[in-house]
């Protein structure tokens, strides 16, 4: 088994490490050593039962482990990754065995995929983004980096979303662009594309607010 470290020790930080026992149910895969968390580190011991190690400047006490991001907010992804600033980390890709893969999808690494999550053909999912559960993207769908899709989101075939959004639980995404750094409201229809840097919601979704969005949809973030 491969060792393997959360860093992020939130809400989300429990439903990953979820994840890692849900496939390690399926085939032993993860020894899960525990969680690194830059804000929460001195708050808390134990995250279900999984020790608290230290902060993500710790990595380098585990050269052989893999590493997982689960703070819910793209420029949180973003940013722990610039700090971490490392080539050679092993970053692990962690895909629910509920969910079903077709080999044309070309997937990247610190991908997270929760359960029963739908990836139709020719789907491109770039590195560190997180795919919630329940998510269905049609053929040719592309994610960018760092983006974060809330569970029950469909996104039509060929749609483009960019990087570092995030996109609220049970919206429509039509096959239409989404720029980078857009936030989709939950429970919104996006038909027409959205540029970089707006919050929109609504059905249809309207621009709300614009400027780079600086703010998580996740209560864990900080
Ligand atoms: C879109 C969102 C990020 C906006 O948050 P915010 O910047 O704090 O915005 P506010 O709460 O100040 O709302 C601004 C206005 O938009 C409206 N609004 C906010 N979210 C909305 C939504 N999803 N659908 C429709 N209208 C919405 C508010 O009612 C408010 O309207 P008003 O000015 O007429 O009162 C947030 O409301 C949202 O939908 N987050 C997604 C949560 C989610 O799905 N998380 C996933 C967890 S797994």
């Amino acid at each position: 088994m491969k060792d393997i470290i959360i860093i992020g020790a939130g809400a989300l930080g429990e439903e990953i490490a979820w994840l890692i026992e849900e496939i390690n149910d399926y085939r032993k895969e993860w020894n899960l050593l525990g969680f690194l968390d830059d804000y929460a580190f001195d708050k808390k011991d134990t995250v279900l039962g999984y020790k608290v190690l230290g902060k993500s400047t710790d990595i380098d006490a585990y050269p052989d482990a893999y590493f997982t991001i689960a703070y819910g907010s793209p420029n949180l992804r973003r940013k722990t990754v610039e700090n971490i600033n490392k080539e050679s980390i092993n970053w692990a890709t962690l895909i629910s065995p509920t969910v079903r893969v077709h080999h044309s999808n070309k997937i990247g690494k610190g991908v997270i995929i929760g359960r029963y999550t739908d990836l139709t053909i020719n789907c491109e999912i770039d590195d560190f983004v997180m795919l919630n559960i329940h998510v269905v993207l049609g053929h040719k769908v592309k994610v960018g980096k760092y983006s974060i899709i809330s569970p029950n989101v469909t996104v039509n075939g060929e749609g483009i979303i960019g990087e570092a959004c995030q996109v609220g639980a049970n919206s429509f995404i039509k096959n239409i662009v989404l720029g980078d750094n857009v936030t989709v409201g939950a429970s919104s229809c996006v038909v027409k594309d959205v540029e970089s840097d707006h919050v929109v919601v609504g059905v249809p979704a309207k621009i709300i607010k614009s400027g780079r969005p600086n703010k998580s949809i996740s209560r864990d973030d900080q």
